[in-house]
């Protein structure tokens, strides 16, 4: 019988990736907290009419990656795909807009896509994100933008290119959307499959095609058909980036590929992410969402970045913490050693540090070795006929401490090697 290997597209987070992991998580939450963002969570699976109304049909999302199934009682749900709309459900459904205009919620949690597997594509994958839900003002499209861009600098990642566009309100995309079906339908024989069936159904999504690319080059601009509001709009957002010295790329070709946004849509790229997958994440404004899900109306703004691809260019410009040992110090009985004597000293030392107890009757040189391959910096041996014994496995230095003085030794024997890097 083989081995079960995980299903295709996804993968296991080992103990070696775990502090980089949870270095991102932990910088995200906290950046995100102090612009006043509140943590939220929501269910791995949705009715899949979340995603049908919010995402979009004619969306590669909906039309090609979801994961979708009947439960036992009949009903179509799917793995999450995306956070914002059932952040915006859960926000609205609780009412908390009704408290205070906006609610900042930031978010990391797993999606679900069916996308072909490739470097930076997964099946299962991770975001962290923010949405500011309520308002409708450019400063918070500026604020969104600042959050992530704060994050990513806080993480020290170079390279980013802050990409962005505007999509303006409903009437200019559906101005814009005869303009692409005025240059699109003479064209029709010569489009793939996928978008002839965009044509017809949603064709702003005709600009997400890869491989009708010329096309896409050619097509009408968004921005030669903006009304006026929606140019002082953009204007302002930009003023606000300018006067929060971030800088950005006006790219008007950017579509994004979810059906939710208006006005303001951008993207962070970053050179060393190939092709497609250069998206380190992305977000924009989604005016119409919340009446999409049947809520009142409800503005937001917001945005989520991929966790393995920051992860991977962190990894890459080496600035992601590496695999950290499990313990720093480990307890051995050795000889007439008591296992009762190593618990309670065990039990004292983790009010300081990470602790692990050998307490197998292994030979000595083994238990050393063992706890030299861990990555712990210290032994403290119990049971020789000298007494308790603290051991530096990086220098071998060892001298006997009792068992009141083990903690302040352990201690300043850390500290030590801390400013001296393992060996
Ligand atoms: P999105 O552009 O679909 O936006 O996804 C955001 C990011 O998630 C991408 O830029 C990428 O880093 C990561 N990502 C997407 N698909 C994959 C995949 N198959 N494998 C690995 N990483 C992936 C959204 O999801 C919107 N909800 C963002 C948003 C928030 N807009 C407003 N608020």
């Amino acid at each position: 019988m083989s081995p079960i290997a995980p299903p295709r597209g996804t993968r296991d987070l080992l103990p070696d990736e775990a502090p980089a992991w949870q270095w991102l998580h932990g910088l995200h939450a906290t950046v995100a907290s102090r612009f006043g963002y509140q943590l939220i969570d929501t269910p791995v699976f949705e009715s899949t009419e979340l995603f049908a109304r919010g995402v979009g049909g004619g969306t590669d999302i909906v039309d090609k990656e979801m994961y979708t199934f009947v439960d036992r009682g009949d009903r179509s749900l799917t793995l999450r795909p995306e956070g914002t709309a059932p952040v915006v459900r859960a926000v609205l459904g609780a009412h908390l807009e009704q408290r205070s205009r906006p609610v900042r919620v930031h978010y990391a949690m797993p999606m679900f896509r069916y996308d072909r597997p490739q470097a930076g594509r997964h099946r299962q994958f991770a975001q962290v994100g923010v949405e500011c839900i309520g308002e409708r003002d450019p400063c918070y499209d500026a604020e969104v933008i600042e959050v992530a861009w704060r994050f990513i600098t806080d993480l020290r990642i170079e390279g980013l290119d802050l990409q962005i566009n505007t999509l303006g309100d409903r009437e200019d995309r559906l101005r814009y959307r005869e303009a692409l079906v005025a240059y699109y339908t003479p064209l029709r024989d010569s489009l793939c499959d996928d978008c002839r069936r965009r044509l017809d159904v949603n064709p702003l999504r005709l600009l997400d095609c890869k491989r009708d690319a010329a096309h896409v080059a050619s097509a009408p601009r968004i921005g030669d058909h903006l009304g006026a509001d929606s140019r002082t709009y953009f204007a302002s957002v930009l003023e606000h980036l300018d006067a929060a010295g971030i800088q950005y790329t006006l790219n008007a070709r950017l579509v994004r590929g979810l059906d939710y946004y208006a006005h303001t849509a951008f993207e962070f790229w970053h050179s060393s992410l190939e092709g497609a997958q250069n998206a380190l994440g992305g977000g924009g404004r989604y005016d119409g969402l919340a009446e999409e899900l049947g809520f009142a109306p409800a503005p937001g703004v917001g945005y989520a970045l991929g966790v393995e691809r920051l992860l991977r260019v962190a990894t890459d410009q080496g600035v992601a913490p590496g695999p950290q040992p499990p313990a720093q110090v480990v307890i051995c009985t050795t000889g007439d050693g008591s296992g009762t004597d190593a618990r309670d000293l065990a039990r004292r030392l983790r009010h300081r540090t990470s602790v692990i107890t050998d307490l197998t009757t292994r030979k000595l040189d083994r238990k050393l070795r063992d706890a030299s391959r861990l990555g712990a910096r210290l032994v403290l041996l119990i049971g020789l006929d000298e007494g308790l014994v603290l051991r530096n496995l990086d220098t071998r230095e060892q001298r006997v401490v009792t068992t009141e003085s083990a903690p302040d030794a352990v201690s300043e024997a850390l500290l030590a090697a801390a400013q001296e890097p393992a060996g």
